[in-house]
Parts: C-alpha cells; structure tokens; sequence
C-alpha cells in the first residue's frame, strides 16, 4: 500500500477540492449541505483559518486522493473531524481509517483537546464501519444525522 501523506490545504486551495469531490453526489455525501454548484465561497467560510479550522489534502503516490479537516467544537476540548472525502477508485481498501487516524493523531497535537466528534449520515454505512473501526460510537441521532465521539487520550499524541 503507498504510504498516505497528510499535506495541510493552506492557503486553502477549493479548486482542487471541488475537482476531487467531483459530481453532486460526491459533493453531498462530503458535506450534505453544500450549495451546487460547487461554491468556492462557502468552502472558504466553512474551513477559515482564523476560526481555527485545519484542513488537509490526502496524498496518495503523489496523486491528491482525499481531504479531512478539524473543526473547533461546542466546547473547548472537542474537535469535530470533518469533510472526510476519499475518490471512489480508494474507497474500501483502509485507507479511510488510516485518514481518520492521520486526524485523530493531528488533533492529539493540539493542547487541552481530549475529545472528536464527527457527523454522518445513516444512509452511510461504509462511513460508520469506517469510524466505528477508528474507535468512535454513536452518541445521538436525529432523523439521518447520526453523531459520533471517542475519547483522545495521550497513547494517540
Ligand atoms: C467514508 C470514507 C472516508 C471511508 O473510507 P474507506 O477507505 O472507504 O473506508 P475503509 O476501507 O477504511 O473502511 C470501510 C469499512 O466499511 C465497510 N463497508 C463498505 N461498504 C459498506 C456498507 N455498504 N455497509 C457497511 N459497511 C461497509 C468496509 O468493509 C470496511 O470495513 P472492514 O474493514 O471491516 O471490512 C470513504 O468511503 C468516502 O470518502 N466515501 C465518500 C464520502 C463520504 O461518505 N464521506 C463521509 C461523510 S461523513
């Protein structure tokens, strides 16, 4: 398997973003609520730096494959794994987990973070195996939102 490079998306290229999440469908199941066609300023406003939004393009053999992103949550010790996209022709082979691990260890990088949470959807069930396999559980849902939340203790640093 090539190895996976986290490449942090500064200045924050949506170009390449909006060609990697490819159709309206790939752009939905990313980010449900996301204007098409693809809005470059939405992007912008949903992943600010100065709000303290990290984003990240996922490499593969040099090829961008991906994205994720951490998102400030409702409290000061959560982080909110966000946008996580892989291209259909990577999908299913683990490198999914690896993204989120990738992501788990960046936000164990932060000071005074000691919890993720993330949101999907319950008509996606790749992506909750997925986040289940990378230690998350359900801990509410209302109608197809489904979220999730582990733990970040100091192993994960
Ligand atoms: C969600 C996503 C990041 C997961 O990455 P991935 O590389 O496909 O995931 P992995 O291969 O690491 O793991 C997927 C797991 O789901 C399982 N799976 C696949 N299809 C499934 C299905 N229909 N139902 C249940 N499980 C399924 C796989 O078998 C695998 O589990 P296993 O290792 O126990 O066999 C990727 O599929 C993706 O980008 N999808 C499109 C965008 C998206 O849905 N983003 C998430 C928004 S919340």
């Amino acid at each position: 398997m090539d190895p996976m490079v986290l490449r942090r998306n500064r200045p924050l290229d949506t170009v390449t973003m909006r060609r990697l999440f490819g159709d309206r469908t790939g752009l939905r199941l990313v980010w449900p609520d996301a204007a098409w066609p693809f809005d470059h300023r939405q992007w912008h406003a949903a992943l600010d730096p100065d709000r303290g939004h990290r984003s990240w393009l996922i490499e593969l053999g040099g090829a961008v494959v991906g994205h994720g992103a951490l998102r400030p949550g409702a409290e000061p010790g959560i982080r909110m794994v966000s946008f996580l996209y892989l291209a259909p022709a990577v999908r299913d082979r683990g490198h999914g987990l690896a993204m989120v691990e990738a992501l788990v260890a960046r936000a164990g990088e932060e000071p005074g973070v000691d919890r993720l949470q993330l949101r999907t959807r319950d008509y996606n069930p790749r992506a909750i195996r997925c986040y289940e396999k990378a230690g998350f559980r359900v801990f509410a849902r209302e109608g197809t939102l489904v979220r999730m939340e582990r733990a970040l203790s100091s192993n994960d640093t």
